[in-house]
């Protein structure tokens, strides 16, 4: 159990919370929600104790073991895939390293057997003997085959490492698990299994920040939301939290309505029937009345919703695009073998599976940004297609134009005002518009191609990976327009509610191979599971 106290930060003179009053309980997940920069991040490092809040205290029994999610991909580079696991806990570790020590000893003192039997005693608690295979165990589930397991981290892809460090902050039931962030760099599938690793755990305290709305469905019996300078918690999934707030704010707005309303009228009164005599007993009551009305702040929330829709110059005629045996080997290793398929008009395909260079590959190949060494396609002549490529730095890195030409230069816009509104859609505003295209975070980038994209009047949208860099809102933003998006859509993403709701067709990518199916998303992972 992790308790906060009238906890509260500020950075530079701008709280970002205060008087955060919070219980978690152990078999509760809570999800942590909010913003971008709301101080999602902040909170939970106050909770795991890395950060001293500026106000109040976080209650946490020293007894309870914490496992926090590390976000530092090289820090475990010089150990074993198997060692970085066991490092979740790091009592342990620290035991296995004294007992080593000792036994390493020709002779022991009276006083370092008394020591050691502690510590075996103490092994033996923790089911010491079991940690090494219970790593192993984890590390197979999440698809890294035992003949890496003594492989050095460094040697690892990143990918692979992202699941190792995963492995680690589950390893050995802890009390409390904290997590920033953790769907941000998995794959679908593995998102999946650690959806239902958490729901296994009966009696440990979980807290995640996420963006991810289905693990936040899935997986959280608690919404804890960053916003409006406070912290509260909602009992109930995203989808129940989003209700809830949705409603308790019409509630707020019209009593406020109400409450005005009775000011104006009292107000009035008084004004009117104060200098009469007859009546200004009267008077001073209502005065007392109006005193006693107050209208409920709503606050300014840090959410921000941005404009997303794609208006297509034109309606696709019946021939959209013809992929015939494309195939690619990039660096010795195929890529894409044979490739195969018909887009037709209105197809909303989903790529998807374990390879997201094949995907990528293709993408790049349909774009033509990449040769294929064997093979054609052939785009329909109605179709005029706008591409969002997975890496996006070639269109930002070392550009010193101002967002207003930035967009200038992908569109027909002329006029500042024009590209001002277009910016303001996307929630770049004032002085914000003429910051050079270099220097923008991740999600802004994003919001940029974006922009771009909708500026294109293209017929055929071709998304690689468009969720990764973007919060809640945007994506919820993102995933309407493409709902609404009446032409073809080609694109990869690991949001799982994103695919589901925007797909109408689920090619999956697996070694070089594809296999198309016309099916939901959902109904594609009920047969996966199905056949295993
Ligand atoms: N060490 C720091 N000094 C000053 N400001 C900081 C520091 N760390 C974070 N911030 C600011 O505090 C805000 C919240 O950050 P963070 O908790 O990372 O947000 P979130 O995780 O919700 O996106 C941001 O505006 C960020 O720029
Ligand atoms: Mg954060």
């Amino acid at each position: 159990m992790i308790k906060t106290i009238d906890v509260g930060l500020q950075y530079g003179g701008r709280p970002l919370f205060s008087h955060a009053d919070l219980v978690f309980s152990p078999g509760n997940c809570y999800g942590i929600i909010g913003a971008n920069g709301a101080g999602k991040s902040t909170f939970l490092k106050i909770l795991s104790g890395e950060l001293e809040p500026d106000r109040g205290e976080v209650i946490r029994d020293p007894k309870e073991r914490v496992s926090v999610l590390k976000q530092d991909h090289f820090l475990y580079d010089d150990y074993t895939v198997t060692d970085t696991v066991l490092h979740g806990n790091e009592e342990l570790c620290e035991i296995l390293r004294q007992k080593e020590e000792l036994y390493a000893k020709e002779e022991m003192t009276e006083e370092e057997g008394m020591r050691l039997c502690e510590l075996e005693e103490r092994f033996a608690e923790m089911d010491g003997w079991s940690a090494e295979s219970d790593a192993e165990i984890l590390l197979n589930d999440l698809g890294i085959p035992p003949a890496l397991h003594t492989a050095r981290m460094e040697t690892l892809p990143g990918d692979m490492k992202v699941k190792v460090l995963l492995a680690q902050a589950l390893f050995g039931h802890p009390d409390i698990l904290l997590m920033d962030e953790p769907t941000n760099h998995l794959d679908l599938e593995t998102i999946a299994w650690l959806e239902n690793f958490l729901l296994d755990l009966d009696d440990t305290t979980v807290i995640i920040v996420s963006h991810d709305r289905h693990f936040l469905n899935k997986v959280c019996t608690h919404i804890v939301d960053v916003d409006f300078g406070k912290i509260t918690t909602v009992v109930g999934n995203y989808d129940f939290w989003y209700e809830y707030t949705q409603i308790r704010q019409r509630q707020i707005r019209e009593q406020n309505k109400k409450a005005e309303a009775k000011i104006r009228e009292l107000t009035e009164f008084i004004a009117r029937f104060s200098a009469n005599a007859s009546k200004s007993k009267q008077a001073t009551s209502r005065k007392k009345l109006l005193d006693n009305i107050s209208l409920e702040d709503e606050g300014v929330s840090s959410r921000r919703f941005p404009f997303v829709d794609f208006k297509p110059d034109r309606e696709i005629g019946k021939d959209v695009l013809v992929v015939d045996s494309l195939s690619k080997t990039i660096d010795g290793k195929k890529i894409l073998d044979k490739v195969s398929f018909t887009v037709r008009p209105h197809d909303k395909i989903a790529f998807i599976g374990d390879d997201p260079v094949a995907r990528t590959t293709l993408f790049r190949i349909l774009s033509g940004e990449l040769e294929p060494d064997e093979g054609s396609y052939k785009w329909g002549v109605t179709t005029s297609f706008s591409y969002f490529p997975s890496d996006n730095a070639s269109y930002f890195e070392g550009c010193e134009d101002s967002l207003v030409d930035w967009v200038r230069n992908y569109s027909n816009l002329v006029y500042e005002s024009d590209v001002r509104s277009w910016l303001g859609r996307l929630l770049f505003s004032g002085d914000e518009v003429h910051k050079k295209a270099s220097v923008l975070s991740g999600g802004e980038r994003v919001r940029m191609m974006l922009c771009k994209m909708m500026l294109s009047g293209a017929n055929v949208l071709i998304l690689d990976e468009p969720t990764n860099h973007l919060d809640l809102e945007s994506i919820a933003a993102l995933n309407e327009g493409l709902i609404r998006f009446p032409e073809v859509l080609l694109f990869t993403s690991h949001d799982h509610q994103f695919v589901q709701t925007v797909s109408n067709r689920i090619i999956d990518v697996t070694a070089g191979r594809f296999h198309d199916m016309q099916i939901t998303y959902d109904e594609y992972i009920e047969q996966k599971l199905r056949k295993e």
